[in-house]
């Protein structure tokens, strides 16, 4: 199967990007969210293409032709059709059952999901069809990072694997194969990094500001507290729960309460212009 048009549920952070990634490689995205959400999301979009075009990387005609590609849908029903639906919803495996099982029972297509620590095989009872169902697991921001984590389910075809990589590749990305474990693999690693820091700067130790810079001096692009600020400090909690819970509670992955405080007060990172940093 090739895919040439695409659906993404969930216009955040995440399917946000992952929209831009597919409208620059030439293809057709459906984007399903909210109306609340949709205008900040296009501006987002606007503003992503508005950039390569000051930087030459775009001609002046590209712009309205991308975005005559960009449809916005109010619901799943309302979807033309679609090859590939990719759901980037919220990390909570109920809202991301919800909206699998909402997906028409005859749909054709392939079905990956964004989560990025949730068991795929667990979320493929959901979905149309488990055979045809994937992990696809962008990095952010999806608009640029490289690498995508490609999870089969138990029951996920070889056919729908390499359509998926096909795909992938098609967007300009790398598609690399990982187990369908809590965290997949970079969760996983990354899982003991952010909560030691936090442990650090917990005890007193340590300020954020000295973690990052240290950190990324050691050649890592970004410290873990400027990395939660970018993920979204609910989705790092979110994740770090979602880890914790299904390696039995291992008290070295328990998540930390300044991850829950920071998200009790609204301080999301740069979503909410504010985290362990603040944003203009
Ligand atoms: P987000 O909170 O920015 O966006 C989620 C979007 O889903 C919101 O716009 C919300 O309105 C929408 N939504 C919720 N329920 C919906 C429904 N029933 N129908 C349509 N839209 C609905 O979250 P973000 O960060 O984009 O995360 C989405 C997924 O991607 C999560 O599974 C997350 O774990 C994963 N992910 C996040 C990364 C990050 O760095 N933020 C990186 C890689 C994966």
């Amino acid at each position: 199967m090739s895919v040439q048009r695409i659906a993404v549920i969930g216009a955040g952070t995440m399917g946000g990007g992952i929209a831009i990634a597919v409208l620059l490689s030439g293809l057709a995205v459906e984007l399903v969210d909210r109306p609340e959400v949709r205008e900040r999301a296009q501006a987002r979009i606007e503003r992503y293409l508005d950039g390569l075009l000051s930087r030459g990387r775009l001609g002046a005609g590209d712009k309205p032709e991308l975005l005559d590609r960009l449809t916005w849908r109010s619901g799943v029903d309302a979807l033309s059709g679609p090859e590939m639906v990719i759901e980037a919803v919220s990390e909570d495996p109920a809202v991301k059952g919800e909206v699998l099982a909402g997906l028409p029972r005859d749909f054709g297509g392939l079905v990956g999901t964004n989560t990025s620590s949730l068991s795929v095989s667990a979320l493929s009872r959901f979905a149309p069809d488990p055979h045809r169902f994937l992990g696809l697991h962008f990095f952010n921001p999806a608009e640029r990072m490289a690498l995508v984590e490609v999870v089969p389910g138990a029951l996920t075809s070889e056919e729908t694997l390499s359509a998926a990589a096909a795909f992938v590749r098609a967007i300009g990305k790398e598609p690399i194969t990982a187990p369908d474990g809590p965290g997949f693999i970079v969760n996983r690693v990354a899982r003991p990094i952010y909560l030691e820091a936090l442990r650090l700067v917990g005890e007193g130790g340590a300020t954020v500001e000295a973690v990052d810079r240290l950190v990324e001096g050691m050649a890592f692009p970004l410290g873990p507290f400027r990395l939660m600020d970018l993920i979204g400090i609910d989705v790092n909690l979110a994740v770090s729960e979602s880890v914790y819970r299904q390696l039995m509670d291992q008290p070295r992955l328990r998540p930390h309460p300044l991850q829950r405080r920071m998200v009790d007060m609204g301080r999301l990172g740069r979503k909410s212009k504010l985290g362990f940093y603040r944003y203009e």
